[in-house]
């Protein structure tokens, strides 16, 4: 459980998360585990509804780890959409592969093996929603480009912007994240919120996610 949302509220909507699939269930059980920081079952359900709200045929996603935001996402695409996504672990993208193809996605799914920051000036856009969970002192030197990928009207989601809360000033009395992660996400929180082609929400769930739609006069 997180330290934003109180334990109680998020069993309660843990309780209410009604979306059971078996391939799912079991990535999630491995990530815990294995201590893997994937998206909580929440907030793939969050990338879910966003997308199917949008209709979204193209998404990309930075940082594959084990393809379980990535199946949370790509579950909402028609059967001729398509999610890439990139990821710099050789083992961590096989075992994605393997995953996708284990939910029935692999024909959707194309997983990228490389540094992200050098692989989002290759690929070609636009897409319709992007999902940053990579590297988080990655998220503002990355962001122009992300920005330019997406179509107007498009969303730009991103976890951990609360970074268990050490992001707000006095919030926690011993921060116990690392001190530069900390320092680049809350410059990454000015700039979403400040960008002249984004709209952005910050929600407080799990982590803390953030929702920018891009401005359709940009
Ligand atoms: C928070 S995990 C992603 C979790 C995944 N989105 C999920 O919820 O199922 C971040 C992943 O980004 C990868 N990563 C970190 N820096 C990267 C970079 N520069 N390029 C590509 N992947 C990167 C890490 O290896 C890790 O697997």
């Amino acid at each position: 459980m997180g330290i934003i949302v109180p334990d109680l509220v998020e069993q309660y909507l843990s309780s209410l998360n009604r979306t059971h699939d078996a391939v799912v269930d079991d990535i999630a059980r491995a990530g815990v585990e294995r201590g893997l920081p994937l998206v909580d079952a929440e907030v793939g359900a969050l990338l879910r509804v966003l997308a199917t709200a949008i209709g979204a045929r193209r998404m990309l996603e930075i940082g594959t780890a084990i393809g379980y935001s990535g199946i949370w996402m790509a579950g909402a695409l028609p059967p001729d959409g398509s999610l890439l996504t990139l990821e710099m672990d050789q083992g961590r993208a096989r075992e994605a592969r393997d995953n996708f193809a284990r939910a029935g996605l692999a024909d959707r799914v194309n997983v990228i093996v490389g540094d992200a920051k050098l692989m989002v000036a290759k690929v070609s856009g636009p897409f319709d929603l992007i999902f940053q969970d990579g590297d988080k002192q990655l998220y503002t030197p990355m962001l122009d480009r992300l920005v330019s990928l997406l179509r107007p009207g498009g969303l730009l989601v991103t976890d951990n912007v609360l970074w268990d809360g050490e992001v707000v000033p006095g919030y926690l009395p011993k921060p116990v994240r690392n001190a530069a992660d900390t320092r680049a996400i809350k410059e990454y929180n000015e700039r979403i919120t400040t960008h002249p082609a984004l709209i952005t929400s910050i929600i407080p769930l799990r982590d803390g996610v953030s929702i920018s739609v891009k401005k359709y006069d940009h």
